[in-house]
């Protein structure tokens, strides 16, 4: 049975089962759905509220997060615009579902929504965790990122997502403030068990370094 509210996105919703957790946002990659990442979801981040929003864009019938020109090569006025329309629709979602600002945990196009968002509406994330992400933005906005924790997982032998885009996407948020970790993994574009391991240890050291957050927070 889905929990989902109706909101400008079609979604899936998890409520969370233990307090102080941030929730996730789970953006899926090109062809994927709010099913796909469900599952990582829950298995880095137990007991987090989990909203997994389907990407409008169809390439093919693919959903996607915005337009592409070619692989690697992005409509990068409609990345603004979805960015936008994402930002708006994690409104929408906090306040329909009384939810923290969520952590985005996005894969390949996924990722480069969230790391597209991030940097053009920086309010709208607690973080993100990009796998396999890639420069959304070949002008970057200025941006206050200052304190926003992101993990970057890259492929070493990833066919789609050059290193030296990889490090420039690191670079660009660095720039703006945030507090990068950028990890370069023994993979392809696809995810491993060595993922899954990343992500879990780096959701575990944000919950324990918010827990007095919010705890001067209530
Ligand atoms: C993108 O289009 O966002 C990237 O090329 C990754 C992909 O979806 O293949």
């Amino acid at each position: 049975m889905s929990n989902a509210k109706t909101l400008s996105f079609v979604h899936r919703f998890e409520p969370a089962t233990e307090t102080g957790r941030p929730p996730l946002l789970l953006l899926h990659g090109t062809g994927g759905d709010e099913a796909d990442l469900i599952p990582l979801g829950r298995a880095a981040a137990p007991g987090s509220a989990l909203v997994s929003p389907r990407g409008q864009v169809l390439e093919n019938g693919m959903p996607r997060f915005f337009r592409r020109l070619a692989e690697g090569v992005f409509d990068e006025a409609d990345i603004r615009r979805r960015a936008d329309d994402l930002a708006d629709f994690v409104e929408e979602a906090r306040a329909a579902y009384g939810l923290a600002a969520p952590i985005a945990l996005g894969f390949s196009n996924g990722a480069n929504i969230a790391a597209a968002t991030l940097l053009l509406r920086p309010e709208a994330l607690a973080g993100a965790v990009l796998l396999r992400a890639m420069v959304p933005l070949s002008t970057p906005p200025v941006a206050d990122l200052a304190g926003k924790p992101v993990l970057l997982l890259s492929g070493m032998v990833d066919s789609i997502v050059p290193a030296e885009n990889a490090s420039r996407l690191a670079g660009q948020l660095r720039d703006a403030g945030a507090d990068v970790e950028h990890a370069v993994l023994p993979a392809g574009h696809g995810l491993s068990q060595v993922d899954l391991t990343r992500v879990a240890g780096w959701v575990q050291r944000q919950w324990t370094l918010a827990a007095p957050r919010s705890v001067s927070a209530a």
